[in-house]
């Protein structure tokens, strides 16, 4: 596992929205904005499943993703394995989230599922001479 400093994880939170890039199983690629987004710890991350279609499917036959980030010209990738929660505390938790900001938005979300990111190794996306340097 990889661990997001305190610095990645304020970063993490801020950022409005972040890119998840999936793959199918044969390896075409698909990235995807998604703004419902939670840390859990330094190395987990959780997204909300509203609308993810090709997205889902990707993941059920390839748990292996990516999520850029970035604000100005700092940015980070993460890289990990994801299990989907469809079911369960942590499901619940996501589904009443997903329902508050729905009320609160006034537009109509539900959350399908949780994402929950074991996050296995994290590079720098920054231009400059860090450029992809491996970070954790
Ligand atoms: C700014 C922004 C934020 C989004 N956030 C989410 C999200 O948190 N969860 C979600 O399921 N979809 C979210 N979406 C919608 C998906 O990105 C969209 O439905 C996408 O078409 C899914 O594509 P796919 O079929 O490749 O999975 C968001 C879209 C935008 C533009």
């Amino acid at each position: 596992m990889a661990q997001m400093t305190e610095r990645i994880q304020t970063l993490f939170a801020k950022v409005p929205s972040v890119v998840l890039c999936t793959a199918t199983a044969d390896g075409t690629p698909n990235a995807v904005p998604v703004g419902a987004k939670k840390i859990i710890d330094a190395e987990t991350i959780l997204i909300s499943d509203q609308f993810l279609n090709k997205t889902l499917a990707n993941m059920q036959s390839n748990p292996r993703v990516a999520v850029t980030f970035w604000e100005g010209h700092e940015g980070y990738q993460l890289k990990g394995t994801v299990t989907i929660e469809t079911s369960g505390p942590r499901f619940e938790q996501t589904a009443r989230w997903i329902d508050d900001l729905s009320a609160k938005l006034g537009f109509p979300l539900k959350s399908k599922g949780a994402v929950i990111m074991k996050i296995e190794a994290i590079y720098a996306v920054a231009p400059g001479p860090g450029a992809g340097k491996k970070l954790a």
